[in-house]
């Protein structure tokens, strides 16, 4: 990030004229810093949803919404779901290189030898409800962590914090499925990759060899890597601002996930397939659900469209919509939800509705249909995205704690309320 002395912006308000410095990023995005506005001129910006606002600099990811662009430090999604493996994408985003070959062993290793669980922990699983929805239950059992690692939060104690969670998220999600079934919890198996130990967990029973299709886990490994960061969306902001405030890992990531479960935000992949069901049920008819979509008067909108950020495509989807086929070729399952989803896509490009508003699928709108086809049923299709995301939330929490210019988040409003009345 460089601020160049010839770049300024100059705020004209009434007889003050302020002169902003102006910041640009190395992808060339420029930026008015308006951290010292409120300070020299007694304003401040109105921006809800942070449309026009940059909250931090960060070098983790980058994306052009308009090209339909993503990169993790720099490289392209396309290249990193091909060719790499989650746990070397998480290292990427945690340390900012991809690994050396030892290091990336000695990640796996460590990784691999975290899964476990206490067994104390056991006990807040049974507490829970068997039909409690696996996203509460994987946020609450995060925050409850903190109270088996109780240490003073240390860089070293950071490193180790980020080793367990990575380890333990897939062990507390498929505990959290084995316990609405009211199955035996299976343990991780250390014999296995990062993909393969949490179907082993998921779909394993000690009742019978439950072998992994190593076609489905390179599917979920890939999935893993198109969540594993998204900078400042909806989440990863709750995680930096919960983590402003000095509130350990454990809580700001535990936060994340509450926020990720949102059906504007994770959310949307459950709530993708349960339309394309609804449609299906229809006999396949997408155009009433459509003119739903589209009428301002009624709340339904076409889940897994639009983006905040991509206004050409959403490069995630494109890659999933071309991995649906072979995962469902390769499983021998019905096509039945991906033919109506591509559909539907047909359908709404060639809409003016979708066209004027730049309405493009996201990355929820294939995802769901690979989740369906492996076996997950759909409540715990958000928790497979928290788990994608978890890399990117502590590479992104560990960069705001490092920031010289870290302060505590915290905005300001207008106030339209009532002014000063007596009580009486
Ligand atoms: N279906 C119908 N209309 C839509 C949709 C949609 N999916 N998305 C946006 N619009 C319309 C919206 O009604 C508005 O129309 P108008 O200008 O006439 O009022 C216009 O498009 C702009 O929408 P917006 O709500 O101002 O856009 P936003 O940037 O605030 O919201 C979004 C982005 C993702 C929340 C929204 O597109 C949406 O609700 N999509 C469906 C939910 C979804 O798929 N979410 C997953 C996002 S990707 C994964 C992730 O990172 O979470």
């Amino acid at each position: 990030m460089t601020t160049g002395n010839d770049q300024k912006a100059t705020l004209s308000y009434g007889d003050q004229k302020i002169e902003l410095p102006v910041v640009v990023g190395t992808e060339d995005e420029h930026a008015i810093d308006i951290s010292k506005l409120r300070l020299e001129s007694g304003l401040i910006t109105l921006d809800p949803g942070y449309g026009s606002t940059g909250s931090c600099s960060s070098s983790i990811t980058f994306i052009d919404g308009e090209k339909g662009i993503l990169r993790y430090r720099g490289y392209p999604i396309e290249q990193l779901a091909k060719k790499s493996t989650f746990l070397e994408v998480a290292w990427l985003l945690i340390h900012g290189e991809l690994p050396k070959a030892d290091q990336l062993a000695d990640f796996t290793s460590k990784v691999t030898h975290h899964t476990m669980l206490h067994e104390d922990f056991g006990r807040f699983f049974n507490a829970l409800p068997k039909s409690a929805h696996p996203m509460p239950v994987c946020a609450a059992a995060i925050a409850a962590l903190a109270t088996f690692y109780q240490e003073p939060e240390t860089d070293q104690k950071v490193e180790e914090t980020i080793i367990r969670l990575i380890a333990k998220m897939p062990t507390i999600a498929a505990y959290s499925y084995k316990h609405s079934l009211g199955q035996p919890n299976m343990y991780p198996s250390n014999n296995l990759d990062y993909s393969s130990n949490f179907l082993h967990m998921m779909f394993g029973t000690p009742c019978d060899d439950y072998e992994v299709n190593p076609v489905v886990a390179k599917a979920l490994d890939m999935l893993l890597i198109l969540h594993a960061d998204h900078e400042q969306n909806c989440s990863t902001s709750t995680v930096r601002m919960v983590g402003s405030s000095r509130a350990n890992l454990f809580a700001s990531i535990s936060s994340g996930i509450s926020a990720l479960w949102g059906s504007l935000h994770g959310g949307a992949n459950q709530k993708v397939i349960e339309m394309l069901e609804a449609i299906a049920q229809e006999h396949g008819s997408a155009d009433k659900f459509l003119q739903r979509a589209k009428d301002r008067d009624d709340t339904t909108r076409l889940m897994g469209f639009g983006h905040r950020v991509y206004k050409n495509h959403d490069p995630r989807a494109t890659i999933l919509k071309g991995a649906c086929g072979d995962v469902i070729n390769s499983l021998g399952g019905s096509s039945q939800l991906l033919e109506i989803a591509m559909r539907l896509e047909e359908i709404a490009l060639n809409d003016d509705y979708f066209i004027e508003r730049n309405l493009y699928p996201n990355v929820d709108f294939y995802s769901g249909v690979i989740y369906q086809a492996i076996g997950f049923p759909v409540n715990m299709f958000t928790v497979i995205f928290a788990m994608g995301r978890l890399p990117g939330w502590m590479a992104q929490w560990r960069e705001m704690r490092a920031d010289p210019a870290f302060r505590i988040g915290r905005p300001r409003q207008v106030y339209t309320g009532a002014t000063e009345r007596a009580y009486e």
